[in-house]
């Protein structure tokens, strides 16, 4: 085993996650630290991180519109269906602008006005356009942006770790298994395994900072990249931590069928409309009213109405026949649209080959060739490539898909992760959508999440930077390596369960992984009821019995991918667990949580806490 001190370890390379690192490095610079090192360690190449997938745009209020704060505040606790926390939403909002200027100052590429200002599209539940672009590669842009800002920091080589400023230490393809924890319930680093050379590595710091992401590609149906398998969540469950609201997760409204790719928000925000089997805008009979003429869209009206309103009312149009069937061709060939009917949904078929799926239609053919171009050349192209519609003459058939997991590691607004009863762990942070901070409450807005990343992850990474006190001792001289007995022993006993999975097993992962994406699908959507969660934990209880004989047919110890897979089902699995657990118990429909058989939201929100129990079983309270 390697053991590698940093002052900072950074896990993660997204948004949160660089702009954690970046800016632990400006308070070493401050403090004259210039020998300190943060390790970025990240299971992918940073620029591969699912940030890299975000379309529409980052929300925060520009001085020269009618816009303010408060507006932004008022949009976003009203989404969060009073499970938003005011003063963790302003302390966040209020930073917002500033960290998207500072983009700008890096060489991120926003769209531009004709004044040459960044410009600010309409987004979903926003009452004015306040969401900051760069066409609909917002996220990519943004991801590039940060990462080249962290290259000009990161030594490459052994030979450069003596280098005189502060600097990053990158560890790409590392999968992070496990927290190394203290007696006395602080960070002291992590357990990860270095897919490259093959061995395990404990990082030791004084202050680890999760930035993993969510976990909604349990799902089958779902927006999120395969690596969006909730590393970090199912590593703080095993920590002993919580997580907070873990049952809210989103689900976007227009996504392709068969694949889940995003259609981004935006393309409502440009104007477009959506349209039932008949060509009727049928979100005004489920009140998202009234109709607004086509291509001139009003914040918080029909399309632009919050998300969960949007997707809640998708599943009613299905139920009540107005959808259309669409089927994705078993021979890999776009998908056709059937004769009109439908109303029947093929909930448990995931995203193989040949599954049916019922649609609506997004028109943008009203939209034009300009704004296709200049806006939404993207999800032009998706739609062209995945479902051979050309936007500007035919309609794209959408449905809704998993998103983002809005619930999470509980965390302050500095991202400071809290015990599940609201005491700061020492030495440990959070953020971006691992994290519960209190913004989303029981649904985001869409485009507040990218901005999340940024202010909170800047603020984890300041904090951390500063907590030298709680290194429980250990010496980082010689700074790389450590002889310290206990910690050893503690990353090694934290290992060996995860080495030994290798050349075990006889249960496919690849089953498991779609069993659980089936079930999800079917029983934890957009609406559930008792009987359906009840159906899903026993599901997810069998699958995690199968998990224990889960089959690693690699026995190799460099890019084992094989393995890297199974870990990624178990984690996934221990999300699924605690999610439907927090589900069962809220018994109220609020924001993402919808609950056939308990229609009302409670009179007083509460936030459900989830930890694992001594059986491995999720145990949750509602505070
Ligand atoms: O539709 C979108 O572009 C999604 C944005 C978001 O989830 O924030």
């Amino acid at each position: 085993m390697r053991i590698e001190a940093a002052d900072v370890v950074v896990v993660g390379g997204g948004a949160a996650g660089l702009s954690a690192a970046l800016a632990a490095l400006e308070t070493f610079a401050t403090d004259g630290r210039n020998a300190a090192r943060v390790a970025l360690v990240s299971k992918v190449y940073p620029m591969r991180s699912h940030t890299v997938a975000a379309e529409g745009g980052a929300a925060g209020v520009v001085p020269w519109g009618d816009d303010s704060l408060d507006a932004h505040l008022a949009d976003t606790l009203a989404s969060g269906s009073g499970l938003g926390d005011q003063a963790a939403a302003q302390w966040i909002l209020e930073r917002a602008p500033r960290e998207l200027a500072r983009l700008d100052r890096l060489g991120m590429p926003w769209s531009r006005d004709d004044s040459g200002r960044p410009a600010v599209r309409r987004f979903g539940g926003m009452s004015n356009p306040r969401t900051w672009f760069a066409a609909d590669k917002t996220g990519f842009h943004m991801l590039h942006t940060l990462f080249q800002e962290s290259l000009r920091h990161t030594l490459t080589t052994a030979d450069s770790r003596d280098s005189a400023a502060p600097s990053i230490i990158r560890y790409d393809e590392h999968i992070a298994l496990d927290l190394l924890m203290s007696d006395g319930g602080g960070a002291r680093g992590i357990v990860a395994y270095d897919q490259q050379q093959g061995h395990v590595v404990a990082f030791v710091a004084p202050a680890v900072i999760l930035a993993t992401g969510g976990a909604a590609r349990a799902w089958g149906t779902s927006t999120n990249a395969g690596i969006v398998t909730g590393d970090g969540l199912s590593m703080a469950l095993r920590a002993g931590l919580a997580l907070r609201d873990i049952e809210f997760v989103q689900v976007h409204p227009t996504c392709l069928p068969a694949t889940g790719i995003l259609i981004t928000e935006a393309a409502r925000g440009e104007g477009g409309v959506l349209l039932d089997r008949n060509g009727d805008r049928y979100l005004a009979d489920y009140g998202l009213g009234p109709v607004t003429p086509v291509g001139q869209p009003v914040p918080r009206t029909m399309e632009l109405g919050p998300r969960d309103r949007l997707s809640q009312a998708f599943w009613k149009a299905d139920r009540d026949g107005r959808t259309i069937p669409w089927h994705d061709g078993a021979d890999g060939a776009a998908g056709s649209v059937g004769a009109a009917g439908g109303g029947e949904t093929d909930a448990a078929s995931g995203t193989s080959a040949g599954a049916r799926r019922n649609v609506v239609h997004l028109d943008l053919r009203h939209v034009g060739d300009f704004l296709l171009k200049t806006r939404l050349p993207l999800v032009t192209g998706l739609a062209r490539r995945y479902v051979g519609v050309d936007p500007r003459f035919g309609l794209i058939p959408v449905c809704p898909a998993a998103h983002y997991t809005m619930g999470g590691i509980p965390t302050t607004p500095q991202g400071q992760v809290l015990d599940g009863a609201g005491q700061a762990v020492p030495g440990l942070y959070a953020a971006g959508e691992c994290a519960s901070t209190g913004l989303h409450g029981a649904n985001r807005l869409g485009s507040n999440s990218l901005v999340e990343t940024l202010v909170v992850g800047r603020a984890a990474g300041a904090l951390a930077a500063g907590d030298t006190g709680s290194f429980d001792g250990l010496s980082a001289s010689p700074r790389y390596s450590t002889t310290d007995k206990a910690l050893t022993d503690q990353a090694e006993a934290l290992a060996q369960p995860w080495l030994a999975m290798r050349g075990q097993g006889s249960e496919s992962p690849a089953h498991i992984r779609r069993d659980l994406g089936a079930l999800l699908d079917a029983d934890v959507g957009i609406y559930c009821d008792a009987d359906g969660l009840a159906r899903a934990r026993a599901s997810i209880d069998s699958l995690r019995q199968r998990f224990a004989d889960v089959r690693v047919a690699d026995t190799s110890s460099v890019f084992n991918t094989d393995w890297a897979q199974a870990l990624q089902v178990g984690a996934m699995l221990d999300v699924a667990a605690a999610v439907v657990a927090a589900a069962e118990g809220r018994h109220e429909s609020r924001g993402a949580h919808q609950r056939i058989d308990h229609p009302d939201a409670d009179a007083a929100p509460k936030h459900s806490i989830v930890v694992t129990g001594q059986t491995g079983v999720p145990e949750v309270s509602y505070v």
